[in-house]
């Protein structure tokens, strides 16, 4: 067996008899896709919404998160210990490891390779310049995501939706910085772990950002439990905690890891301001709780400016202009997959959206629209059987012919009945459930005429 099969064949990457996992620790792999995914090869830009990222994405959040704790902050129950065991069994992390490089190459390198390049000679002045010239045009525009997100039918469902994307990182918020804080480094290492020390509330629990973030997620009735939503995460959005764990996690990609720190220190203001705003305009009158992004309007103000002066500029002082390039790369990369993330969620709520609006038309598609690229193929599933979110690379017809089930993209599913039809656009994640048996549905390609 290969040895990344050996080490998805854990107990810890079963599918749960529920959409939601019982625990942080069973984290779903669909092993039937094995055979159809090549995990190895490298993810070009407009793979990132495909189910082989989706997989790529998924497993690598295991390897790197197999080396940090999650516990829930309730009691254990009956079934937590063994979920735990799993998860953190020491020859399942060390497979895991084995395959991590070939992973990470197969996620990231279509950055350095395809998508971003330094060219000429840089000092720390066209740096700084240049950082700040990219923050300053970024704040000259109102935040694209949350004007979409506000002229949706249903801000509130898209914004709970953008949460659980959030949620991927930021309940465990800062944590792949954790591996940037250790070894020997001289005064930058004091700097940076100033910055990380805010992030973590400087020990007061109830100031940890993870913790504002859970109260937001609450306020708007999210179970804020690390990974409930794991069904739900976009491959784009595991990219973005992924990326950093990758560059916290190879020391040769330090310089990097710099750059997109910078990036996502500097921008976060703005965005959180309007997100903020957003929530509240949104969930007027229902108590949403915004504390989480209005501290970091207020810290990120501070980071970023730490960042810049007290980090990469002596960095660069003392390693040279050669790493310029590099700081480059991380802040490009992490723009790049930001700006991807953001629009893979918007498209994912347009499909949302989209459904709400077929099941108020009784899920009919207009068949002459499409034509067919392949045979259709047929299912038949018992009650309760779960098909767990995937994507396809094609558009799908799908039609329920027996019995019903719950049709899930967004956080609440639709109920599809016997003589429904939708279409499943390519790269859209999605999954259902039984619900009445025995279920028979058929799916085909298709593309528009
Ligand atoms: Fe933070
Ligand atoms: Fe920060
Ligand atoms: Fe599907």
């Amino acid at each position: 067996m290969h040895s990344i099969q050996q080490y998805l064949s854990s107990p810890a990457f079963d599918l749960p008899a529920d959409l939601l996992p019982k625990t942080p620790w069973n984290r779903p792999f669909r092993r039937q896709d094995l055979g159809s995914v090549d995990l190895l090869g490298p993810l070009a830009a407009r793979e990132l919404s495909t189910n082989r990222s989706l997989a790529i994405h998924r497993i690598l959040l295991n390897i790197y998160e197999q080396s940090m704790l999650f516990l829930p902050q309730r009691r254990f129950e009956s079934h937590d210990l063994p979920s735990f065991r799993a998860f953190y069994d020491p020859d399942n992390v060390a497979l895991g490891q084995s395959n991590r490089v070939a992973l990470e190459r197969a996620a990231f390198s279509f950055l350095d390779d395809h998508e971003i390049k330094v060219t000429g000679r840089w000092e720390w002045e066209h740096l700084e310049q240049y950082f700040l010239g990219v923050i300053e045009r970024y704040e000259e525009e109102p935040c694209s995501l949350t004007a979409r997100i506000d002229a949706l039918d249903s801000p509130t469902t898209a914004y709970r939706y953008l949460l659980i994307q959030q949620a991927s990182d930021f309940l465990s918020e800062a944590s792949a910085m954790g591996r940037a804080m250790l070894g020997s480094f001289g005064a930058t290492q004091s700097e940076l772990m100033k910055v990380f020390i805010d992030e973590y509330g400087y020990g007061v629990h109830d100031r940890k950002h993870s913790t504002l973030f859970e109260r937001c997620c609450s306020s708007v009735g999210l179970d804020p439990e690390p990974h409930r939503y794991y069904f739900h995460y976009l491959p784009s959005s595991i990219a973005l905690t992924n990326y950093f764990h990758h560059v916290c996690s190879n020391k040769h990609l330090w310089f990097r890891y710099l750059g997109a720190l910078y990036y996502t220190e500097a921008s976060i203001p703005h965005f959180n301001k309007a997100l903020s705003r957003a929530l509240r305009k949104a969930f007027e009158g229902a108590g949403v709780d915004t504390r989480y992004f209005d501290e970091h309007v207020h810290i990120d103000q501070h980071h970023r400016r730490m960042v810049l002066d007290d980090v990469i500029r002596p960095t660069i002082a003392l390693c040279g202009a050669q790493v310029i390039p590099e700081m480059v790369i991380g802040f490009e990369s992490f723009r790049l997959l930001q700006s991807l993330a953001d629009r893979d969620c918007l498209e994912q709520l347009a499909f949302v959206e989209d459904l709400e609006r077929s099941r108020k038309g009784g899920f009919k598609v207009a068949r002459r629209a499409y034509e067919a690229v392949d045979a259709p193929l047929a299912f038949s599933e018992p009650k309760g059987e779960i098909s767990y979110s995937h994507i396809h690379d094609h558009d799908e017809l799908f039609t329920v012919e027996l019995g019903s089930m719950e049709f899930f993209a967004g956080i609440t599913p639709v109920v599809l009945e016997a003589g429904d039809s939708i279409i499943i656009p390519a790269g859209r994640l999605h999954g259902s459930r039984v619900i009445n048996e025995p279920c028979t549905y058929r799916v085909q390609k298709v593309r528009r005429r």
